[in-house]
């Protein structure tokens, strides 16, 4: 899968079903399951490397969970049958100047087997950063709506909620698809904001927390599983994942009891 592929199952009325993985492990089932494209998000600095936000994840981190996530995508498919791998750009990886941010994106590119990024916002000098990467040849992914990377300014809260909000974020995803992104991820708005922003742009509009009308659909498959301790509200999980896994663990520890062996003293709460 291309990126230019997505535009087309957007031309064709297919949906577009994009899941996160983070590691060999993740990056096969997502594959397995038929996802169409896969997400090397920057939230993996949240659910796998345990930050508060995902301001901290380096791009080296970027880069190692990436190329781990490829090699988990080709442990299950075969060649040239993956689906496509987009990595994200954290934080400040591309904000300082078009300069970094092409030697950022150029680097997941050559070291991994990633096809394209995504970066969050579309300020002005985030737009001129996409339309230098596109120009290098470098796909990008844009992402409006709630952007994590802005978390300080702007919370996790519901973006669009009333009318200047939401001419913003009209003027903000055309002004991607201007910029060259191949898709936009727009994310916690109103389902009939997303509608609207959908039906006036030409690229793949994939939602998360936007209700169904999108042309595609972007979840955090550590939420779906249920794995991580808490969930956005946009995002509940198809199953209890973690309560499963720490009941089957506790079952086998406890299977493992022997009477000669001291019992380990009850673990603390945690
Ligand atoms: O980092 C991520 O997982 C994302 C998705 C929420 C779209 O950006």
């Amino acid at each position: 899968m291309r990126p230019a592929d997505l535009a087309r199952r957007k031309q064709a009325g297919l949906p577009i079903s994009i899941l996160t993985a983070w590691d060999a492990l993740s990056g096969a089932v997502v594959a397995e399951a038929g996802a169409d494209a896969v997400l090397v998000g920057d939230s993996l600095a949240m659910t796998v490397l345990g930050h508060a936000t995902t301001l901290p994840v380096t791009l080296d981190e970027m880069l190692h969970h990436c190329r781990a996530t490829a090699r988990g995508m080709a442990s299950v498919c075969s060649p040239g049958q993956e689906p496509l791998l987009i990595c994200d750009l954290p934080f400040l990886s591309y904000q300082c100047a078009p300069d970094d941010a092409v030697a950022a994106a150029g680097r997941v590119l050559k070291e991994s087997p990633a096809a394209a990024v995504k970066l969050e916002g579309a300020e002005p000098e985030t737009l001129a950063v996409i339309d230098r990467l596109v120009r290098s040849g470098i796909p990008v992914m844009g992402h409006v709506g709630l952007t994590p990377q802005a978390v300080h300014r702007s919370g996790y809260r519901r973006q669009a909620a009333d009318a200047p909000g939401q001419q913003r974020l009209k003027r903000e995803a055309e002004a991607l698809e201007r910029a060259g992104c191949f898709a936009v991820v727009v994310e916690h708005v109103p389902p009939d904001v997303a509608a609207e922003l959908r039906a006036g742009l030409a690229i793949p509009l994939i939602g998360i927390g936007a209700g169904e009308a999108c042309d595609g659909q972007v979840r955090v498959t550590a939420d779906l599983l249920g794995l991580t301790s808490r969930q956005p509200p946009f995002s509940p999980p198809l199953l209890q994942g973690r309560a499963l896994a720490v009941e089957a663990l506790r079952r086998w520890l406890s299977s493992q009891s022997h009477p000669t062996r001291p019992t380990a003293p009850a673990a603390p709460h945690c």
